[in-house]
């Protein structure tokens, strides 16, 4: 596995590797992907192969610019394109009909299709100069962490990817949101940094998938997903300071007055915060980073207070609840 930069030879590399049929790991503005040519279905079973991912769960196409969409997706459909025009290039993921040419392996065999554009401008470069859509999950093993820099991809995949692209770290830090548009109501399966509140402006109707009472589509919407190897037990805001943990336990907390408050309570034998100026995008953008650091030291547990369920925040708690069930 080899890592390069940024440059116009080093993106050239990666365009040729992705039509030659290899995988690179490739920034975008939320987590690192792990492309392939959507168009190679050896490529695509190579994927899952890396990940160790189920066939059952779908892939998202990334294409360069809004307009190329429509080579993977039918956009027909009511607001998607408004949609498009509104908020790509960026962290949405639209659930469409999918076209027929698109092999079965990207969707899982579903009739419909995951897209996005990416933000990034070297992601879209790549896949520009690449001249395909590019099918890419997150750059990670299947169920564990996403990854946020060049080197959680190179800890995690090593040499079952071909290149990696280090772009520095992603800004956004959690995944797109996964708008499923096929569905009446239009549904978030996922919450990323396109928040509800925004959607709404555009989708009146649109709902949150709502694990209580709704049953999964799709598999990153399984709890037990997003997950360090520690434990994490997750707490409503402002209770870490009663919690009973074992000893080198960690807390992760959201704001300067909470690391007071549980810095005070000595019941950790660590305590990181997430934003010291309380603002989730803060949290978003290292979560995962935090997460993985933490993760290969010698802590026992991990403890996390709720961020205010709004914004950004809502993606953050979906990850953090995520990262608390064990199967
Ligand atoms: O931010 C992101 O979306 C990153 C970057 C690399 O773009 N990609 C990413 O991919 O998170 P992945 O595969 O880790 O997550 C895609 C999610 C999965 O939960 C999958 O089940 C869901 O999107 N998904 C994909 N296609 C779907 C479809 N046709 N119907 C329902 N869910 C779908
Ligand atoms: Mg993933």
């Amino acid at each position: 596995m080899r890592v390069v930069g940024t440059s116009a030879s080093d993106l050239a590399l990666a365009a040729d590797i992705l039509r030659s049929g290899g995988l690179v790991a490739i920034p975008t503005e939320t987590v690192y992907g792990l492309a392939g040519n959507v168009w190679e279905p050896k490529t695509l079973a190579r994927i899952f192969e890396a990940k160790n991912r189920p066939q059952f769960d779908p892939l998202i196409v990334h294409v360069a610019n809004p307009d190329n969409a429509d080579e993977v997706a039918d956009l027909s459909l009511p607001h998607a394109r408004q949609l498009a025009e509104a908020l790509w290039p960026g962290p949405l993921t639209m659930v469409l009909p999918r076209k027929p040419r698109v092999p079965d392996l990207a969707t899982s065999g579903l009739s419909t299709v995951g897209v996005r554009c990416p933000s990034h401008p070297v992601a879209r470069r790549i896949i520009e100069l690449a001249g395909v859509p590019l099918a890419a999950p997150s750059a990670n093993p299947f169920g564990y962490l996403s990854p946020t820099r060049a080197e959680h991809v190179a800890n995690q995949l090593g040499e079952r990817v071909d290149l990696i692209v280090d772009g520095g770290p992603c800004t956004i830090g959690v995944e797109s949101t996964v708008l499923d548009l096929s569905e009446s109501p239009a549904l978030v399966l996922r919450p990323g940094a396109v928040s509800m509140e925004q959607l709404a402006l555009l989708l009146p109707s649109v709902q949150l998938f709502d694990r209580s009472t709704q049953s999964p589509r799709a598999p990153g919407q399984l709890p037990s997903h997003y997950a360090p190897r520690l434990p994490l037990h997750l707490r409503a805001s402002g209770t870490l300071p009663s919690a009973r943990p074992n000893a080198m336990a960690v807390a992760l907390c959201f704001g300067a007055a909470s690391y007071k408050n549980i810095t005070a309570s000595g019941k950790f034998s660590r305590v990181v915060d997430l934003s010291a100026r309380a603002d989730p995008v803060d949290a978003a953008a290292v979560l995962f980073s935090v997460l993985h650091e933490l993760d290969t030291g010698s802590w026992s547990e991990l403890w996390a207070e709720r961020l205010p369920d709004c914004g950004i925040g809502r993606a953050v708690n979906d990850r953090l609840y995520k990262a608390s069930v064990k199967d």
